[in-house]
């Protein structure tokens, strides 16, 4: 609807979910043509090019590299996988195959986040110096919200780490650079929770008491926070957390640099404030910069500035480079190299915690 005329026309052929009923459901809501219960029928099927894995994590890697052992493009929810190793047994397998691989890490494709980007690389903040990235939620403060895959570290691989902390690393890397060390803090501030089937994400609530009496051991990071260097020099101050009160879902950064400075939040989505020492010296302070017809993807949204967008639209804008992609006409907005460079920083985050030494992130390759 938005970038029209896309470069491909997403089929929506086959859905599947291991719950029967929330796979049918899935089917007649958004009009796929059928539903599977099963993701190892879903992988094989020709009717099927590309495969769109939104499980918990634990299965990323299994139905990814089936997938693209199969012949189909991959679009992977974040984080890739469990842990850096799968990572980059999923990257490996996309390096082996000629399929498009992308990664969840829609952030980057919010306008002010390409805006901020540009403006880094045209130079207009100089030598960046040091940045402060965070994404803070406040779902789990409860000890009444009960266990579910999020906080399970078998299936989740970490917890505010990983799911929303690897956010603010990819920005990071997109907008800074590569990370060189981190030094970390991590807790779990509820250390055993209510068992219930139902996740609090995907529609689970609290229930005002611990009904089932039974109750499960946490094993991932409520909170984490953590120092950073960068291979070109710079610093970094990270911190993700399920435990800040007021917090919904607000991923923010600030970039210092030597000529000025940029501060963005996903609480003012469409806006991107910047400081520039190049302004005349009475007249230096932050400017808000509303997003635009004139901004990064603005044409497909605004007649006018200001007019506000939400996640659903940052999704279309992943989707139209994965389509473009597919086409051969451009590249996703992040690919499975990103989910793996990201992984290997989650990884270093918890050895650090657990040794309380700076850990030295691995290079990869
Ligand atoms: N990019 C983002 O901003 C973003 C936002 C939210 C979630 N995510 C990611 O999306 C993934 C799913 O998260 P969610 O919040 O939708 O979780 P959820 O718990 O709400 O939904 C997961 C779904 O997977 C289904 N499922 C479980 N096991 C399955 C199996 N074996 N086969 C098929 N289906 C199975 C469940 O029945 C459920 O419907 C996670 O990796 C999460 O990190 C990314």
């Amino acid at each position: 609807m938005y970038f029209w005329k896309p470069s491909a026309m997403p089929v929506l052929s086959v859905i599947c979910d291991s719950s029967e009923d929330r796979a049918r459901t899935g089917r007649d809501r958004y009009g796929y043509k059928d539903y599977v219960f099963d993701w190892k029928d879903l992988v094989k099927r020709d009717d099927v090019d590309l495969v769109d894995v939104g499980t918990p994590n634990f299965l990323h890697k299994d139905v990814s590299i089936a997938a693209m052992r199969n012949g189909k493009h991959v679009y992977c929810e974040k984080p890739l996988a469990l842990n850096a190793k799968e990572a980059k047994e999923m990257l490996d397998e996309a390096r082996k195959r000629r399929v498009v691989h992308a990664v969840g890490y829609n952030n980057r494709c919010l306008p002010a986040v390409v805006m901020a980007k540009n403006l880094i690389e045209e130079g207009h903040i100089g030598e960046v110096i040091n940045c402060r990235a965070e994404y803070l939620q406040d779902w789990a403060i409860s000890p009444l919200v009960p266990m579910e895959w999020r906080l399970d570290k078998k299936a989740a691989g970490s917890g505010a780490l990983g799911d929303i902390g690897s956010h603010a690393i990819d920005l990071a890397r997109f907008l800074v650079g590569e990370f060189e060390e981190v030094l970390a803090v991590s807790r779990t501030l509820v250390k055993e929770r209510p068992i219930s089937e139902l996740s609090m994400l995907g529609g689970g609530k609290v229930s005002g008491k611990d009904v089932s009496g039974r109750r499960e051991k946490v094993g991932v990071d409520d909170s984490v926070e953590f120092l950073a260097r960068f291979e070109d020099g710079a610093a970094g101050l990270f911190h993700a957390s399920r435990f800040s009160h007021g917090r919904k879902n607000t991923l923010a950064f600030e970039i210092y640099g030597s000529k000025g400075s940029l501060v963005f939040s996903s609480e003012s989505m469409c806006e991107l404030r910047f400081y520039s020492t190049g302004d005349a010296e009475g007249l230096q302070g932050f400017k808000t910069i509303k997003m635009g017809r004139q901004h990064p993807y603005g044409e497909a949204f605004w007649p006018l500035a200001d007019s506000g967008m939400g996640y659903a639209d940052l999704k279309s804008i992943e989707i139209s480079a994965l389509m473009d992609a597919i086409s051969g006409k451009g590249k996703v907005s992040a690919d499975f190299e990103d989910g793996y460079r990201a992984m290997l920083i989650c990884d270093a985050v918890i050895e650090s915690a657990d040794t309380k030494e700076w850990v030295a992130i691995q290079k990869g390759d």
